[in-house]
């Protein structure tokens, strides 16, 4: 068995989460959210967090949660769009697990995220423009932090395939 955790990297809309839940179907492996696992923690959504307590306070959680599940061997962790943007979380992701990061265009983004009521950050009028800026800048960082740039701008079946073939060939 593998004992090293994919970690799943990415902005937000890229697929973390449907690849990372098919993933761990087809390889059986564990699957965690990082998001899910703040929000069971929390016993409320991350949309509520930012809004009661504000970002500053959600990337310590995030970070709590970070290092809580930095133990776990052979699993998929879907991390959140700025997990992987906060050295201290790069350090203890990174110790036990294979970064990929899942590479989508910004115009496939925009569409999948055109009706999200979902996340904090893009809840504002100029929100088109906000995801522009944001994902360029964020875009080299988290190219910088990754082992392995997967193009996941196809079904999340065919993505999680893929990694999982590289898995395979131990290429990963
Ligand atoms: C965030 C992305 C979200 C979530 C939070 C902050 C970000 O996760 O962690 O809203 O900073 O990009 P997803 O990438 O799963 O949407």
């Amino acid at each position: 068995m593998r004992n090293k955790n994919i970690v799943l990297c990415g902005f937000m809309g890229c697929g973390k989460t449907t690849i990372g839940k098919q993933l761990a179907k087809i390889t059986s492996m564990e699957y965690i959210d990082i998001d899910q696992y703040i929000e069971k923690q929390q016993n409320t959504t991350i949309r509520e967090i930012f809004e009661k307590y504000g970002e500053d306070y959600f990337r310590e959680l995030e970070y709590e949660a970070c290092k809580e599940l930095s133990a776990k061997k052979n699993c998929v962790i879907a991390t959140g769009g700025g997990t992987l943007l906060f050295d201290r979380n790069i350090k203890t992701l990174s110790e036990k697990g294979t970064i990929l990061l899942l590479d989508v265009p910004l115009s496939t983004i925009k569409y999948r995220l055109r009706n999200d009521k979902k996340r904090p950050l893009l809840q504002r009028p100029d929100k088109e423009k906000i995801m522009e800026e944001m994902y360029n800048a964020r875009l080299p960082l988290y190219k910088k932090v990754a082992n392995q740039i997967i193009n996941a701008d196809k079904s999340p079946l065919a993505v999680a395939d893929e990694i999982k073939a590289l898995l395979k060939k131990q290429q990963l």
